[in-house]
C-alpha cells in the first residue's frame, strides 16, 4: 500500500504506508532505551496521516525529589529519541527530529517524522552497527577488570557525543579521583535523606515482582569492597538481599558527559549523546554504567564542572571491560502508546 503526499519541494509523491511491523520496530528500538531508575518516562502516538510519531513525557513516572527539574527525565527521552532515528534508519526512512516543537506543549518533548527514502551514507560502512548494540547494551554494576579501554575506542566514544552536540570528556586519574569523591559526598547525602532513599527504593523491584518498571534487585551491583567507587545505594538502609562487597577496579575509567547550555533541549540533546555513547562502546564490546549522583545536588553539580568553562554537567559515565549487567524489564512499546 502506499500514500500520496507533497514532499519538501510540493511534488506529489508516494510513499508506503508505515505498516504494523515497522510501528513495531520504532517502539521496541525506543523502549530499549535507559532511563533513570529504568521509569520509562516516555509516552508515544504516531500519527498516521502525517507520519510522525510524537514522544511525550509521562509525568506519573517522574521523580519528584531526585529529580525536580525533569532534566534526567529528558536526558533518557533524549535516549529513546536517538533509537528512534537507528530504527527509522533501519527502515530505510530518512528520520527528521524536532525537539520540544509546540511551546504550548511543554509535554511534548519531541516529534520524529519519517520522511522519504534514507540517503546513503557514505561513513555507514566504517561505523560501528549502532541500531545492532540496542538490544545487547545494559547497564553493567558490576566491577570491571582495570584493563583499559584503548586510546581509538575512548576516541571514538567521545567523538560520538560530539556529533549529537554534547562533549563527553575523559579525565585524567587525579580528576577522576575528584568526580568520584564528588559523587561519593551525593551518595552520602542521598542516604542521609530518608524520603529521597524511600523514592529510589519504590523503584526496586522484589524478585517475585512482575512489574515492566523499576530495576530488579538481581540487576544491582556489589558496593566496592575498597569503597573507591560510589555505586548508587538503591535500597538504603532497609532489609534487603545484598550482594557482598566486592573489589573495583583501582583506576576507573570515565567520561563526563555534558552540554554548554543547561535548556530542556539541552538536556534531550544529552539524551541522545549519551545513547551514542553508550551504544558505541557497546558495539566495541565495552561495558558501561552510569553515576548520577552528584547531578542531583545543585553545588555538587556545579563543582563537578570544575575548570571547564560553559560546562554543565549532565551525566557521568563509567567504562570498561567485564561481565554484563542483569537485565532489566520494558513496558511493551504498545502499552507506552496512547
Ligand atoms: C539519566 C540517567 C541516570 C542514571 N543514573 C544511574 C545511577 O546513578 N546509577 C545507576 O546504577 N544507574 C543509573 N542509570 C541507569 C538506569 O538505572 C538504567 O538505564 C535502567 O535501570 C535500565 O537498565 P538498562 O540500562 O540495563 O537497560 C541512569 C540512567 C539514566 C538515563
Amino acid at each position: 500500500m502506499t500514500r500520496e503526499h507533497p514532499d519538501e519541494t510540493g511534488d506529489i509523491v508516494r510513499t508506503p504506508v508505515l505498516d504494523a511491523a515497522a510501528v513495531e520496530t520504532l517502539l521496541a528500538a525506543a523502549v530499549a532505551a535507559p532511563s533513570i531508575h529504568n521509569t520509562q518516562p516516555w509516552r508515544f502516538r504516531m500519527d498516521p496521516d502525517t507520519w510522525t510519531l510524537e514522544i511525550r513525557t509521562a509525568p506519573e513516572r517522574s521523580l519528584p525529589l531526585t529529580d525536580p527539574e525533569g532534566r534526567a527525565q529528558h536526558v533518557s527521552v533524549g535516549a529513546a529519541v536517538f533509537n528512534l532515528r537507528l530504527a527509522a534508519a533501519r527502515l530505510g526512512r530518512r528520520p527528521q527530529v524536532r525537539l520540544l516543537p509546540d511551546p504550548g506543549r511543554p509535554e511534548l518533548l519531541a516529534t520524529l517524522h519519517l520522511t522519504g527514502p534514507a540517503v546513503p551514507d557514505t561513513d555507514h560502512a566504517r561505523e560501528p552497527d549502532l541500531y545492532g548494540a540496542i538490544a545487547r547494551r545494559h547497564t553493567s554494576r558490576l566491577p570491571f577488570t582495570g584493563r583499559p579501554v584503548p586510546e581509538p575506542v575512548v576516541a571514538a566514544m567521545t567523538g560520538a557525543a560530539h556529533t549529537e552536540g554534547a562533549r563527553m570528556q575523559v579525565p585524567d586519574i587525579i580528576e577522576t579521583r575528584r568526580l568520584l569523591r564528588l559523587t561519593a559526598v551525593a551518595e552520602t547525602r542521598n542516604h542521609a535523606h530518608p524520603a529521597r532513599t524511600a523514592e529510589t527504593r519504590t523503584w526496586i523491584n522484589a524478585p517475585a515482582a512482575h512489574s515492566p518498571y523499576g530495576i530488579p534487585l538481581a540487576a544491582l551491583g556489589p558496593p566496592d569492597a575498597a569503597g573507591r567507587m560510589p555505586v548508587r545505594d538503591f535500597t538504603g538502609p532497609l532489609p534487603a538481599p545484598r550482594l557482598p562487597a566486592l573489589r573495583f577496579e583501582r583506576h576507573a575509567q570515565v567520561g563526563l558527559l555534558w552540554t554548554a547550555h543547561d535548556r530542556p533541549e539541552d538536556w534531550l540533546r544529552a539524551g541522545q549523546a549519551l545513547q551514542r555513547v553508550l551504544l558505541t562502546a557497546t558495539a566495541h564490546g565495552v561495558r558501561t554504567s552510569m553515576l548520577h549522583q552528584a547531578m542531583e545536588w545543585p553545588d555538587l553539580r556545579a563543582a563537578m564542572s570544575g575548570p571547564r568553562r560553559r560546562c554543565r554537567p549532565q551525566l557521568l559515565i563509567r567504562f570498561g571491560y567485564g561481565p554484563d549487567g542483569g537485565r532489566t524489564p520494558r513496558a511493551s512499546g504498545e502499552a507506552a502508546t496512547t
